[in-house]
């Protein structure tokens, strides 16, 4: 007769070695919003190819913004916060027709634009207020 403790063992066992693997797969990248994109790559492209015009953070001030008219969009603002993926993905793909905004699409591979709209929205951050609100009107002094 076969120890029955000896396939508990087993069982426990097999089920300890399948957590393991699945414990050690790797974790998904972190994302911001737009699913597939890379930040940290995305950065690298940005500070290579767009903060000349968009600026270091993004406000649209960079060195050569003066010098263009339309000036460079505010990547930060609430205008073009709100426009979805696909909005801002086709802006950087095709460019802006009649602004100085260029096409990237034979520069940069779909992915990289994906990474660096990833970066864009990174640059987007909310701040809790500085001071406290103040107390209801009850429990005032
Ligand atoms: C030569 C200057 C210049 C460079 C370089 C440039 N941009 Fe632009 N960008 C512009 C201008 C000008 C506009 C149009 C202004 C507007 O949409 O209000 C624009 C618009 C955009 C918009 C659309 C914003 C909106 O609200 O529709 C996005 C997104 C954008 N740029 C991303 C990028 C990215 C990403 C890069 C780098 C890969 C880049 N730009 C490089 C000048 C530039």
């Amino acid at each position: 007769m076969r120890c029955p403790g000896r396939r508990l063992l087993r069982a426990v066992l097999s089920v300890m070695g399948t957590l393991f693997a699945v414990l050690s797969l790797p974790a998904p990248p972190v994302s911001f919003g737009t699913g597939t994109g890379a930040p940290e790559s995305g950065k690298l492209i940005y500070e290579e190819r767009c903060i000349s015009c968009h600026g270091k953070q993004g406000k649209g001030d960079g060195p050569e913004a003066p010098y263009l008219s339309p000036r460079p969009a505010s990547l930060v603002s609430a205008a073009t916060s709100v426009k979805s993926d696909r909005e801002l993905l086709a802006a950087i793909a095709d460019g802006k027709p009649r602004t100085a905004m260029p096409a990237w699409k034979h520069t940069l591979t779909e992915q990289q634009q994906r990474d660096v709209l990833a970066y864009l929205r990174s640059l987007v951050r909310f701040y809790k207020p500085g001071t406290p609100a103040p107390l209801p009107p009850d429990q005032a002094n």
